[in-house]
């Protein structure tokens, strides 16, 4: 009798575990679900523009390059005002003012990575210069680097 009952229940709590979508399942094991945000949305228009830029640079169109220099200096301008979301994970916070010092002083630093980013950009709207440009590049690649290891959520691991 214990037995069946016991049957059932894991019956039912198997068919309660594939009835649900995976997402929901495992939600909040690493916080993955935290999928479209503000901050995202703007880095894949980052991404776009900067493809943009690079095809300018390759058919050595001076104006496309303008244009989307222009485009990049104003993007990342805008996500430094954006909180990541591995900074306000833990309360959701949405402003600056719902962020507790320690986060503060996390934001503080990205703010600070993303700036350099956005005078990097500056000085790529500025110069034609072919060797100087590349220069510029390889920092923009650098910063993607260090900052995607510090600012973004890791959801793989
Ligand atoms: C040209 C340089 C960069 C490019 C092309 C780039 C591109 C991207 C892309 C494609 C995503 C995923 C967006 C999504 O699927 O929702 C992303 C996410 C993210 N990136 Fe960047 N990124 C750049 C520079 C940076 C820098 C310098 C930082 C930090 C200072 C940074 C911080 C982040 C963060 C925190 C996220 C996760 C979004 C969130 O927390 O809401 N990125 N980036």
């Amino acid at each position: 009798m214990t037995l069946k009952k016991n049957k059932l229940a894991f019956s039912l709590l198997t068919a309660l575990f594939f009835s649900l979508p995976i997402s929901q399942t495992f939600a909040h094991e690493h916080h993955c679900d935290i999928k479209e945000t503000e901050l995202g949305n703007t880095m894949k228009y980052i991404k776009s523009e900067l493809r943009a830029y690079n095809k300018g640079f390759d058919s050595e169109d001076k104006a496309e390059m303008k244009e989307h220099a222009g485009e990049l200096v104003k993007l990342t301008a805008k996500a430094e005002t954006l909180i990541p979301a591995s900074i306000a994970i833990t309360n959701h916070a949405e402003k600056v003012e719902d962020l507790t010092a320690e986060q503060k002083a996390k934001f503080v630093q990205y703010q600070e990575e993303m700036s350099e980013l956005n005078e990097t950009f500056i000085a790529l709207s500025e110069t034609t210069d072919e060797t100087e440009i590349e220069t510029l590049l390889g920092k923009v690649k650098e910063h993607t680097k260090t900052g995607h290891q510090q600012f973004r959520l890791d959801c793989k691991k």
